[in-house]
């Protein structure tokens, strides 16, 4: 049976009230449940670094913190991915405004160490001060430092150095360990003085090792697992640790391996990145179980999934999403697969949830594994660009609702509720769950079909029909506590409640056009009052229900009832939903409607002064502790007047965000960049391949010496190769074989005369995971007879493997790996050169080994002004590196956050890919005829939004066709009025300059 959205029916009442709503036409009855009084009081204040102790601790239902339940509703963000500390406070605000109340991040090994035993935490690296925004933001930290963590990035985070040097990694191997160990005890160093446990920050869990499924039987991979846990806790780190497992295998639950016998302080977790086309699975409690039912594996620890697929990741050529990029990535995993997918999660006993990516960010530099282009925005609920989009609605409905209602941190499977012996409906899946301390009963309902289906639901002793539109979800709850009155039930999803001054205000939300009833208990017939748009209401039998149709904020005062505190109802659809932000201040908590974002909120006397963001002009109206009366917000005081709904209101509109002038990006210089490929070039300092063994994977090719870039010592972005011979006479074709990550290139010249250009073809979705991108490029040559020659090779090696399976396999060779002729046989005397030392700013994965890299054309301040003045578009056709320069000012009003990309575009017939540099950061790869990225992200702070900034461009064209770059513009992402102050990131010239 598929009714319309605005009908529900009783199939059987108790007490049939008789109501009707006006347009529904139907009517549905109360009916009291058992009253059992919830948990209530406030919801435990956010957490910060207050120096005192905490405990904590956890059981099968959930982390006890400090005595208390606490439902983890976790975000993962990577600082890494957001070279620009100040916007780490940005997206962190934005992820508590929103409702989480942790935050969950990797820290990739490779980001901070240019060498074996350097261990770096400055500038973007500052591992120290991103722990300390986090907990002046008032989250929790989940830390996941690995040694090893995926996660996309090069060599799944192992440095470029350890691709180079002995030992097994992810087994217990010492010369593997010593590295690892050097790192845990920097990281350790900086994570012991943040962790909650004696309030020094709010670090709650530590993750070790990840996805670590091979060896899982073996005692290397055992003692490596029992080394990493005794290390990590002799180097003082004291909350729980846990393990994220791939594949719900049970592996590394608590009792696999040697914990030093501790007991009660190790949890499972295990991940997971469901189809968003599939039912979504039961991976909890209440599952089938068994080997892959997730959290049976453990059945001491509450359900712990580390990990659950927030979007997914895309290509290069943009397979994944059929080039359509990210867009499409959060098209299919949108707000209604989060309420199916995470609500099961949650029915299923899941109190430890991290959505992985909340926000993506961007690899940039030689950050991304060779699986992903420049851009991880992942289609998260937090755009690249840091604006919010629609995902976040239900995070923060969710998220809300479990800090408001504290039941549901207890939940075991109920039956039936008693009298229905029906299923719910056609294509609906029903989770009815119980808090067996609170008897707060809740039922989760999920519509696996496309089209809306009603399920026919018994709600504390009374049936209805629910409808759930297609392919989403929705929670119902009854017996919870609403500030000082109960919920009877509701077949709106309760959202938030709290105490503002004499008055209780309870939210309640769903999808627009909706219609609800809502009982509360009163033990006689209470006030009711419809402040804004229309209710109807009635009472019996202990139960006062109030009727609404979901659009707007319809307001709904009830008084008495044998209740002394009012109570506010408000029923917001999610698009009002999105406009009221809860927060929490020492002096109680805050409900503001209004602007974009409520990012702060502190009472200081009698005033709330506030801060956040606006897009559009804005209402402010402030529920809050008795005694406000003004307010101030973003530092101006504002006039205000007393509501009947009991809050302030600003007595006049928040201003929108002002205009963002972006200039015409003119003036461009050129200069030709690949000196290399000439014959007289002098490569007398590169570097001799004189070695003969290599601890690769990659076999060195009979009768060849070692050409594996990394045995060089250069790990990140271009090397060149210069092979020297003679004796070549009658040679007519020379074969050169590389290894590279996908996209990897190859050119080849001889005696300064192109010989062309190889690449590795585009992956397609299979070939991206399976592909060793290994090739051999065949060229035909006829060297002069008699003479002395020079090949030259320039290599893009991409990046390393990422060792997913844990067999080395980041070890696999990047750069030329072996050279042969047909006709002649020459002895080629080899020379590498690439990257030059770490950029000790912008760390080790900024530059590789171009000659404009090494010698400072991608930074601000270098001389270009014997530069070719040209403009765009371009169309020359040269095989080789051509670098382009211009400079820009920008001057965006202050008080105003514009997010700023810079898109490329042209013919994607044209074979050519750039390097972008801005203020001498790299910002990432464009690859003109593969895509599918077009934009990227400048991220403010690298990015001078009121100052000078200077763009480079590194071109790779391989002269097969004319190459670019076409249209260079800066696009506008994002503004928002508001905010956060943004210090420059330090962006030196050259040395001298
Ligand atoms: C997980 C892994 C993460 C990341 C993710 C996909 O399996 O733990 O590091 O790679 O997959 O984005």
């Amino acid at each position: 049976m598929v009714l319309s959205r605005r009908t529900f029916s009783a199939l059987a009442g108790t007490a049939a009230l008789g109501l009707s709503l006006s347009g529904s036409g139907s009517d549905v009855a109360c009916a009291a449940g058992r009253t059992v009084l919830a948990p209530t009081g406030p919801a435990p204040a956010p957490p910060s670094a207050d120096g005192r102790p905490h405990t904590v601790g956890f059981d099968r239902y959930s982390m006890i913190v400090d005595g208390r339940r606490l439902v983890i509703w976790s975000g993962e963000f990577h600082p890494f991915r957001l070279p620009s500390p100040s916007l780490w406070r940005d997206v962190l605000q934005k992820m508590r405004a929103h409702g989480y109340n942790t935050v969950s991040i990797y820290v990739a090994w490779n980001y901070h160490s240019p060498a074996p035993g350097q261990h770096d935490f400055t500038g973007v690296r500052d591992l120290g001060l991103f722990l300390r925004t986090a907990a002046e933001t008032g989250l929790y930290v989940i830390l996941r430092p690995g040694p090893y963590i995926n996660a996309e990035v090069d060599a799944g985070g192992f440095p470029g150095w350890l691709t180079a040097a002995p030992g097994v990694a992810r087994t217990s191997d010492p010369a593997y360990l010593r590295h690892a160990d050097q790192w845990l005890t920097a990281v350790d160093r900086i994570v012991s003085r943040h962790q909650y446990t004696d309030g020094g920050g709010t670090v709650l869990l530590y993750q070790l090792e990840n996805e670590y499924d091979n060896h899982v039987a073996e005692p290397a991979g055992r003692d490596y697992m029992a080394h990493l846990y005794a290390k990590v806790r002799a180097d003082g780190i004291d909350v729980p640790l846990f393990h994220n497992d791939k594949g719900r295998n049970g592996h590394w639950a608590p009792g696999t391996f040697d914990t030093g016998g501790e007991r009660g302080r190790y949890l499972y977790g295990f991940d997971g990145y469901p189809s968003p086309f599939k039912t979504p699975p039961d991976w909890g409690y209440f599952g089938p179980g068994g080997p892959k039912g997730g959290s049976t594996a453990s059945p001491d620890t509450p359900g712990f999934i580390p990990e659950f697929g927030g979007g997914w990741f895309d290509p290069w050529g943009g397979a994944e999403f059929g080039g359509l990029g990210y867009a499409e990535s959060r098209r299919t995993r949108d707000a209604a697969y989060e309420r199916r997918f995470y609500l099961t999660n949650l029915a299923n006993g899941i109190t430890v949830h991290n959505v992985y990516m909340t926000f993506g960010g961007t690899s940039w530099g030689w950050l991304p594994a060779p699986i992903v282009y420049t851009s991880y925005d992942y289609g998260a609920a937090i755009d690249e660009a840091r604006q919010p989009t629609d995902k976040l609605v239900p995070m923060r409905q969710i998220g809300r609702l479990l800090q408001s209602v504290p039941d549901l941190a207890k939940l075991d499977p109920a039956g039936p509720p008693p009298g229905d012996t029906t299923e719910p409906g056609p294509g609906i899946k029903a989770y009815h769950l119980v808090n067996p301390d609170t008897e707060a009963r809740f039922l989760v309902l999920r519509n696996d079909t496309p089209s809306e289906a009603v399920a026919a639901v018994t709600l504390g002793g009374t049936r209805a029909e629910v409808p759930v539109p297609g392919l989403d979800a929705r929670l119902l709850a009854s017996g919870i506590a609403l500030g000082r009155r109960k919920l009877s039930w509701s077949t709106a999803q309760p959202m938030l409640w709290l105490a503002a001054g004499r008055q209780d205000v309870a939210v309640f939300t769903g999808r627009a056009g909706e219609s609800t009833r809502t009982c509360l208990e009163a033990t006689d017939e209470p006030k009711v009052t419809v402040l804004d748009g229309e209710a109807a209401h009635g009472y019996a039998d202990g139960v006062l229900s109030v009727d609404t149709v979901l659009g707007g904020i319809t307001r709904v005062r009830v008084e008495g009832g044998g209740t002394a505190a009012p109570l506010l109802l408000l029923f917001a659809d999610d698009e009002s939903s999105r406009l009221l932000w809860r927060h929490d201040t020492p002096s109680g908590p805050v409900l503001v409607r209004g602007p974009a974002l409520l990012r702060t909120a502190v009472v200081r006397g009698t005033t709330a002064h506030l801060t956040g963001d606006t897009a559009d002009a804005a209402d402010l109206e402030v529920w809050g502790p008795r005694g406000i009366s003004e307010l101030v917000w973003n530092q101006g005081a504002l006039p205000s007047r007393v509501t009947a709904s009991g809050s302030l209101l600003a007595g006049r509109r928040l201003a929108g965000a002002g205009r963002v002038r972006l200039p015409a990006l003119t003036g461009w210089r050129r200069a030709e960049g690949n000196p290399e490929s000439a014959p007289g070039h002098d490569d007398t300092a590169w570097r001799v391949t004189d070695r003969t063994a290599s601890y690769s994977v990659t076999a060195v090719p009979d009768g060849q010496p070692v050409l594996f870039a990394d045995d060089y010592g250069f790990h990140y972005g271009d090397v060149w190769y210069r092979g020297h011979f003679a004796d070549a006479d009658g040679a007519d074709s020379v074969s050169l074989s590389y290894v590279a990550g996908t996209q990897g290139l190859l050119m080849a010249w001889l005696d300064g005369e192109p010989l062309g250009t190889h690449r590795m073809p585009v992956p397609d979705a299979k070939t991206v995971r399976k592909g060793t991108w290994t090739a051999t490029a065949t060229f035909p040559v006829r060297p002069r007879k008699g003479r002395a020659h020079v090949l030259s090779v320039l290599v893009r090696p991409m990046q390393h493997d990422e060792d997913g399976r844990a067999d080395d396999t980041h070890k696999a060779a990047r750069g030329l790996t072996a050279a042969a002729f047909t006709g002649a046989a020459p002895a080629v005397r080899w020379r590498i050169q690439g990257a030059a030392a770490p950029d000790p700013v912008r760390g080790p994965l900024n530059t590789g080994g171009l000659h404009g890299e090494r010698h400072g054309w991608h930074l601000p301040g270098f001389a270009d002004g014997g530069w070719q003045p040209v403009a765009f578009p371009r169309n020359e056709r040269r095989q080789g590196v051509t670098w382009y320069r211009t400079g820009f000012r920008l001057a965006v009003d202050s008080g105003l956050d514009a997010s700023i990309g810079l898109t490329l575009t042209d013919d994607p017939a044209r074979a050519y890919r750039v390097q972008i540099f801005l203020n001498g950061w790299n910002m990432g790869q464009y690859i003109n005829d593969v895509g599918p990225q077009h934009t990227f992200v400048l991220p403010n702070g690298v990015l001078r939004t009121r100052g000078r900034n200077t763009l480079a461009l590194a071109v790779l064209s391989d002269g097969t066709t004319p190459a670019g770059p076409g249209r260079v513009e800066l696009t506008l992402l994002g503004r928002a009025a508001g905010g956060v102050p943004v210090t420059p990131v330090p962006s030196p010239g050259p040395a001298g300059a």
